[in-house]
């Protein structure tokens, strides 16, 4: 049987929205639709339709995301479901091939997601760009150095007076994404039936006379265990422009009242809070992947970012999905910028495209491939010179926010 893909309108995101919510086995109330809808720009989404029913659906939000060298535009996948009823007959396989092809035409040289499944997307040349730890530390837990909680202002969370600082911020951190209105509106909805019991959101924020420097958006869980408090803080989001301003929101969190655990869903794998705990093992790890790349055009997109180190290497690229990105490319970067060239010289490193998006945003070095067999070394030194190059002196990439 064959279907009909298409790109959606406005009037087709009920319906679509109605099968995600049966491929992901939830329902949210209608009160969610606005918020949801408000990020959708329905030309870069698509419905696959069995007769007049939506049976997959996917799209990408026109993102603009800091990587290695600044703000670039990526496209941001999402929505991607498939109904029950027509699983494992290709559909997924159909709808990604359509998203490539249509993004490659378009110019567009980065895709990047969330997965709900890694094994998903491995398929289609996606790799893991970037990991996040989520955090449960005990209240009370010590520093190993003093930090003065100074004044903070406690307030529901306010757009306009967090935009800043998120502004600042996001523009040097790797894998965080520009947020509108619209974005703010989807990251600050909070409707009681997403809460499982927490307060409503509040957000706490360090400032001074020139504006916020920084602020946590959290809510609280009161529970009580044989007469004593077992309540938890749960931080969704906590952006600090410098380190005093870092130190003292995480102090706040972990010193309120009745508390007996702080978690925070999304930090990075190196974030500063590990080396302020006097114990950090206290501190409970759990390490996830968090954002996919996908490099659409190779050498638009490993042209547009910059490098840890000068590097002169000649990537061999295995792509079965998007074969315009296959052969040989001369990769000739530093931290200024880069060319990539397609060459007939011999190649120093074969990839495959999956690994080119690990190491996109330094977030998974190009060692580590190598390590699990899929980057394979063929000049010796190339791989640890492109490694390094690959990398990021900075803070390790993550993504603050599901999309
Ligand atoms: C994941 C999902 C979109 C797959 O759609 P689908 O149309 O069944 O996928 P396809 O038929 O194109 O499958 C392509 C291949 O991927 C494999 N695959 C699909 N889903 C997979 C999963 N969850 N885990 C591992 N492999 C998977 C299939 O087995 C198939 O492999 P094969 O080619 O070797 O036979 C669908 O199962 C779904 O909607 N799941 C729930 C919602 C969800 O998780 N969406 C993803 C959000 S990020």
């Amino acid at each position: 049987m064959t279907f009909d893909t298409r790109t959606l309108t406005t009037d087709d995101l009920e319906g679509v929205w109605q099968l995600l919510e049966r491929a992901f086995g939830g329902s949210n109330p209608p009160e969610d639709r606005p918020v949801e809808f408000a990020l959708v720009d329905p030309k870069r989404f698509y419905g696959t339709y069995d007769g007049d029913i939506p049976v997959a659906t996917g799209g990408s939000f026109a993102l603009t995301m800091t990587v290695p060298g600044g703000l670039r535009p990526v496209a941001g996948v999402t929505w991607i479901g498939v109904a029950p009823t027509h699983r494992r007959r290709g559909l997924l396989t159909s709808l990604k091939r359509r998203m490539l092809d249509d993004l490659h035409t378009a110019g567009e040289p980065l895709a990047a997601l969330w997965a709900s499944e890694g094994a998903i997307y491995q398929r289609f040349g996606y790799g893991p760009a970037a990991w996040n730890v989520s955090l449960s530390i005990p209240s009370g837990a010590a520093f190993n150095r003093p930090v003065d909680v100074g004044d903070l202002q406690l307030t529901e969370p306010d757009a306009k007076a967090l935009a800043p600082v998120y502004d600042q911020v996001a523009a040097r951190s790797l894998g965080w994404s520009a947020r509108d209105e619209t974005w703010w509106d989807y990251r600050l909805h909070d409707p009681a039936h997403n809460r499982s019991g927490a307060s409503p959101l509040l957000s706490v924020v360090a400032g001074g006379p020139a504006g916020a420097s920084g602020y946590a958006l959290y809510s609280t869980k009161q529970q009580w265990e044989g007469g004593t408090s077992a309540s938890t803080v749960i931080v969704r989001e906590l952006v600090a422009a410098d380190p005093a301003t870092h130190a003292r929101l995480w102090r706040y969190l972990l010193d309120l009242d009745l508390m007996k655990t702080v978690t925070a869903y999304f930090a990075g794998v190196d974030d500063a809070i590990l080396h302020l705990l006097a114990e950090p093992r206290s501190a409970q790890a759990k390490l996830k992947d968090n954002l996919w790349v996908r490099l659409v055009d190779v050498p638009a997109a490993l042209g547009q970012r910059s490098y840890a180190t000068e590097v002169d290497v000649v990537l061999d690229v295995v792509d079965e999905v998007c074969p315009w990105n296959a052969g040989r490319w001369r990769l000739s970067a530093g931290p200024d910028g880069a060319t990539c060239t397609g060459t007939t010289d011999a190649a120093d490193l074969r990839v495959n495209a999956g690994d080119l998006g690990a190491a996109f945003l330094g977030g998974s070095s190009l060692v580590a491939r190598a390590a699990a067999g899929h980057v394979v070394e063929q000049r010796a030194g190339a791989l640890a010179a492109a490694s390094i190059a690959f990398g990021w002196p900075g803070p390790a990439p993550y993504a603050p926010l599901v999309f």
